[in-house]
């Protein structure tokens, strides 16, 4: 192996491991994020207890900024992927589209049924792409909001997060590209950790097949918190842990 190619490759394995590390850091935190805005579940005042908590305690102050470089670093390092061309671009949409309808054509077999089948992987990687985008920009005006909230008292009588103004914004209108983010967020992160998973060689102990089953189960119930958590924000329904708080007599 020559010089240069052995720089290449090294710096190839360090953007490799600066994207996965940073984008396995993000799906953590937002397993923890479930939690924080999860307490809404029991109440306005279990979720300002955590807010005002994390907040005395200067753990929020400085979250918020990781997160965002976090975020950041995340975005220009996987985006490095991502076809720049438009003639690359175009080949990408023909690709999705051929997946999308492998399968279906007709096919001269015993059974009827075509023999093709959509390569699974690639199918979550396009995917990957597009809610990547996605969150890029809701994420990004989520972030700058949250970051208002908690440096100025611009939304609210005081600086930090309040469940008043959260719950306000919410069922104002913000549900709606919440709920994007949501859906686009649980997707990206739950698909991300099973394709790391692979890249890094957990296929070696577990068959794909049932790192594809765990993939469905962590999207699927860390949504169902989410949309649970997005609608008692809504002022939808009420908080139905509130009895953990009130002691039974909400
Ligand atoms: C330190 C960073 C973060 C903090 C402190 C934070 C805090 C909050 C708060 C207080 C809410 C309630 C709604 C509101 O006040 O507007 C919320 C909702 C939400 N946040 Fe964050 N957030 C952070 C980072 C993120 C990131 C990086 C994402 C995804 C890119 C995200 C996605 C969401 C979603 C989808 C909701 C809707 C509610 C739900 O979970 O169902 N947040 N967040």
């Amino acid at each position: 192996m020559t010089k240069s190619v052995t720089v290449s490759a090294r710096r190839q394995l360090a953007h490799e491991i600066i994207s996965g590390g940073s984008g396995l850091l993000l799906a953590l935190f937002m397993w923890g994020h479930v939690v924080l805005v999860g307490s809404i579940l029991t109440g306005e005042r279990g979720f300002d207890w955590l807010a005002t908590a994390l907040e005395d305690f200067y753990i929020a102050q400085p979250t918020v900024v990781v997160i965002f470089a976090l975020f950041l670093v995340h975005a220009v390092y996987a985006a490095r992927k991502i076809p720049a061309q438009l003639e690359e671009r175009r080949r990408l949409q023909a690709l999705a589209k051929g997946l999308r309808n492998s399968g279906r054509e007709y096919v001269p077999t015993r059974t009827g049924h075509s023999p093709f089948r959509p390569h699974l992987d690639s199918m979550l990687w396009i995917w990957q792409v597009r809610t990547g985008f996605i969150i890029l920009v809701l994420g990004s005006f989520h972030l700058v909001l949250i970051g208002i909230d908690i440096f100025t008292p611009l939304f609210g009588n005081i600086a930090g997060i309040e469940s008043v103004s959260s719950t306000a914004r919410v069922a104002a209108g913000l549900w709606i590209p919440y709920a994007v983010l949501l859906l686009c967020v649980e997707f990206h992160a739950s698909v991300g950790l099973y394709r790391l998973a692979i890249k890094w060689g957990a296929d070696l102990w577990l068959s794909r097949e049932t790192l594809h089953r765990i993939e469905q189960v962590i999207f699927w119930v860390v949504l169902a918190i989410g949309a649970l958590t997005l609608v008692v924000l809504a002022g939808w329904l009420e908080p139905p842990l509130a009895f953990l708080i009130d002691g039974g007599s909400a």
